[in-house]
Formats: structure tokens, C-alpha cells, sequence
């Protein structure tokens, strides 16, 4: 099979190199007790923040030299293990770890999910990744209750995008903060009932759209404005961290906190989901309600061929991504 990998710690023009693999074996590393895991003829993979991290050597989880890539995929089932549920020919989406840059991918029965009629292939290698960890961050650290006030940095990229959707299905109001115009128009198209610039005063902006103080900061982009996410919030007002795309680690100082009644959460999800099948599953069926109520659509910004992985790679490096970037590996 064709496949990408990172062979060096150089960046995305020169980390990758395209080869020949054999096809990989129906076994995967986070599979439980080694059971069967699922092979996948990949049709799009999902390209993401980590992976340009990847090619630097600068992602926390760092496999030895040369590896293929990519945590997910949208796809077609080659074989399943029983009592999975799943069968050749289904379509899927299915989030692989490492191993999706490539025409053939394996991941785990509990993380490759049925994809709904609604949703394309691409929009399958958008699904898991983002969707997931939007759920987890909002719901199940973030304690989001329906009525409440969410604003969401980095609002027009994957997590944000994916954040904002599943906000509103959850019942919740949004305020997507970006930094640019044609951003506003994407976080507008994911459903935003707001939409402020992040060189604005978005700060009190969204006090005032909210009536006070938001109720969640979900915060993929770290750096400078944190301080101000802490003082946009109403009392009992939660930050979530999730990334740090604006590139500084921020710091808190807990007098603020304790001023106004409010915390700072860390939301981690792939060090929780990945040893709990049950919880996946739970959030895989969640998540197939709000694309059942049309809630959950992921925003495909831009395709590149599979040749054309490292302006992928740039195209989310130079900050230019909106919504999901994918590789089209079956056309
Ligand atoms: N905690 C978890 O479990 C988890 C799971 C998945 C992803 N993540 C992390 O979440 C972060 C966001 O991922 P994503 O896929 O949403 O990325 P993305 O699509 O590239 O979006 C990131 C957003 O960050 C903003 N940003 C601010 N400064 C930036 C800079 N210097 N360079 C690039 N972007 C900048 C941009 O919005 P504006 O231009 O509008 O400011 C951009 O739209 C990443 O750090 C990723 O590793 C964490």
C-alpha cells in the first residue's frame, strides 16, 4: 500500500516521505486484550494540529523514527472482528492513533464508528478527533448544562468548529472568538449565535452578550488572552484547556479564582478515552443523536490530494485552517 511517513524531525516540507508498506496486520495497540481490531481502505484522512507538531518532534507522544502518521479516517470496512457490529463494505469513521496517512489503516472495534448517511468520508475523518474531544471537554469535564453561555477560542479550526456544534446541541449559547473576517463567516456556518474578534474587546463583548459573564471558556489557543477568559466568566464560570495553538503555556494566578468563584479545568482527551471502550462508546452514540438532530455536520475547510500532504500540514502550520483539513486518499 501507499503510505506517508515522518522520517525526520524537519517540519512539514521536509519531514515526509511518501513509500511502499505492506498492508498493515488487523491488530492495534490500544485494542483491549488483543482482540481483532478493524481494517479500513481509507477514502480521507483527517490531518491535525499534532501531526504538524509530529514532523518537529514536538507532540507528547513521540514514536521512534520513521512512522506513518495520522489519527483518523473516514472510510470503508475490509474486515471486522466478530461481534463487533461492524461488517465489510460498511462505511466508517474510525480514529487509528498513528497510521492514517496511508491507503490501508487499522484501529480499535470501540473507536471505529458506523458513519451516518448524512456525512461524506471526509467529514467521516473529522468526526472522531475533534467531535470527541469537544464532548469530552464541554460535557464531561466542563460540567456544560443546557441554558448556559459558551465562548470558544480558535472558533473557525477543527476543535472550535466541532465545540460551537456540539454546544448548541447540548442545549447551550455560543460566542465563537477568531481573528479574522473570513473566520467569523466559518464560525458562522458552525452554528455561532455570536461571533467577536480576538483583536477586539472580545472580553467585554462577551460579558455583555452574555448578560454578565459566560458560564465556559473552551480554550484550544492558550497564550496571552487566558487571563482575560478567566475574567470573562460569571461566578461558578469554568475554563477548559485544551490546547495551546498561540504557542505560550499561560499561568493562573489562583487569586482570581478564588475572587470570583470560578475554575480552571485541563481536559486531556486521548489519556482518558483511550483505556475506556465504554465511555467511547457512550460519547459514539451521543454525538450520532446530534447528527441524527443535524446538530453535528464537521466543516471540511480544505482537501489536499495525498501528494499534497505537506501543504496540508502547512496550511494548518501558517494558521490558515478552517474547520477540518483532510487528505482525499481514494478520490
Ligand atoms: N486536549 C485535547 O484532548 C485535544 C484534542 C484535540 C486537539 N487538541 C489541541 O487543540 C488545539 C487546536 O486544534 P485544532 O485541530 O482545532 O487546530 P486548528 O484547526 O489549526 O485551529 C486552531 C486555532 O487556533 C488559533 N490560533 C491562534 N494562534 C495560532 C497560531 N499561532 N497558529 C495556529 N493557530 C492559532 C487559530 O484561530 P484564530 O486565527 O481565529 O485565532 C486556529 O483556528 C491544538 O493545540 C491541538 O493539539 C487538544
Amino acid at each position: 500500500m501507499r503510505a506517508i511517513q515522518i522520517a525526520e524531525l524537519s517540519g512539514p516540507d521536509a519531514a515526509l516521505r511518501w513509500v511502499e508498506l505492506p498492508e498493515p496486520e488487523a491488530v492495534h495497540p490500544l485494542a483491549p486484550d488483543g482482540e481483532e481490531a478493524v481494517v479500513v481502505d481509507v477514502h480521507a484522512a483527517g490531518v491535525s494540529f499534532p501531526e504538524v507538531l509530529q514532523t518537529r518532534g514536538q507532540y507528547q507522544f513521540r514514536p521512534p523514527l520513521p512512522f506513518v502518521p495520522g489519527s483518523e479516517v473516514g472510510g470503508v470496512v475490509r474486515s471486522a472482528p466478530a461481534g463487533s457490529g461492524l461488517a465489510p463494505g460498511d462505511r466508517v469513521a474510525a480514529f487509528t492513533a498513528l497510521g492514517a496517512f496511508a491507503e490501508t489503516a487499522v484501529a480499535p472495534a470501540f473507536f471505529t464508528f458506523k458513519l451516518p448517511d448524512a456525512l461524506d468520508f471526509e467529514q467521516g475523518a473529522g468526526l472522531v478527533l475533534n467531535y470527541h474531544t469537544a464532548y469530552f471537554a464541554l460535557r464531561t469535564r466542563g460540567r456544560l448544562a443546557e441554558g448556559e453561555w459558551v465562548l470558544v477560542h480558535g472558533a473557525a479550526g477543527g476543535v472550535g468548529t466541532a465545540a460551537l456544534q456540539v454546544a448548541r446541541g447540548l442545549g447551550a449559547r455560543t460566542i465563537a472568538v477568531v481573528s479574522t473576517d473570513a473566520k467569523a463567516r466559518v464560525a458562522q456556518e458552525a452554528g455561532a449565535d455570536h461571533v467577536v474578534r480576538s483583536d477586539g474587546a472580545w472580553k467585554d463583548e462577551a460579558k455583555e452578550l452574555s448578560g454578565g459573564g459566560v458560564d465556559l471558556v473552551l480554550d484550544p489557543v492558550g497564550g496571552d488572552r487566558f487571563t482575560d477568559s478567566i475574567r470573562a466568566l460569571r461566578e461558578g464560570g469554568r475554563v477548559v484547556v485544551v490546547g495551546f495553538t498561540g504557542g505560550g503555556i499561560p499561568e493562573v494566578r489562583v487569586n482570581r479564582l478564588l475572587l470570583g468563584n470560578t475554575e480552571v479545568i485541563g481536559a486531556g482527551w486521548g489519556a482518558y478515552a483511550m483505556p475506556k471502550p465504554a465511555y467511547v462508546r457512550e460519547v459514539g452514540a451521543a454525538l450520532d443523536l446530534l447528527i441524527e438532530r443535524d446538530c453535528v455536520r464537521p466543516l471540511v475547510g480544505a482537501r489536499f490530494g495525498f501528494e499534497q500532504a505537506a501543504e496540508a500540514l502547512n496550511c494548518i502550520d501558517t494558521r490558515s485552517a478552517t474547520g477540518k483539513v483532510v487528505l482525499e486518499v481514494r478520490s
